[in-house]
């Protein structure tokens, strides 16, 4: 029998990753317009892909996660892109293909001294899919 489930203050277990890795967080549920009901959908493929190569890269600094919907379901494939303490960074647009260019953006975003995702060498999937992005929650006592 399962224990009750953890207080929403909690902080989450640990999974490996240090507690300031930037996550890939890959929607699962995507499916493109006119997709039939097959599954594994889309974005669980393409969830898929991204945490095999996180895997393969080993980098402690980067991880992904799977999630059910990002609210960008007219768009998708969807996946956000969090790091601690910085903005977060959705995208749309993306194929099953795209998890090479998600771990590539989150190893960019992860070395940025400005805690931005930079422009310049982002890979284009990431530039022309580039749904929103959301200022940390640090930010907002700064905000008018
Ligand atoms: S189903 Fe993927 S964003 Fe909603």
């Amino acid at each position: 029998m399962a224990g009750p489930n953890p207080s929403p203050t909690e902080p989450p277990a640990p999974r490996g990753e240090p507690m300031d890795a930037v996550t890939v967080l890959v929607c699962s549920s995507c499916r493109r317009e006119g997709d039939g009901p097959e599954t594994p959908r889309p974005g669980s493929r393409l969830a898929d892909a991204a945490g095999a190569l996180a895997g393969a890269l080993a980098d402690p600094g980067v991880a992904v996660r799977r999630v059910a919907c990002l609210g960008n379901c007219s768009r998708g494939l969807s996946a956000a892109v969090y790091r601690p303490g910085c903005w977060t960074y959705v995208f749309g647009g993306l194929d099953e293909a795209s998890g090479g260019d998600l771990l590539a953006g989150a190893r960019l975003f992860a070395a940025a001294a400005d805690g931005f995702m930079p422009w310049r060498g982002r890979p284009e999937a990431l530039k022309r899919g580039l749904i929103a992005r959301v200022p940390p929650i640090d930010l907002l006592k700064d905000l008018p």
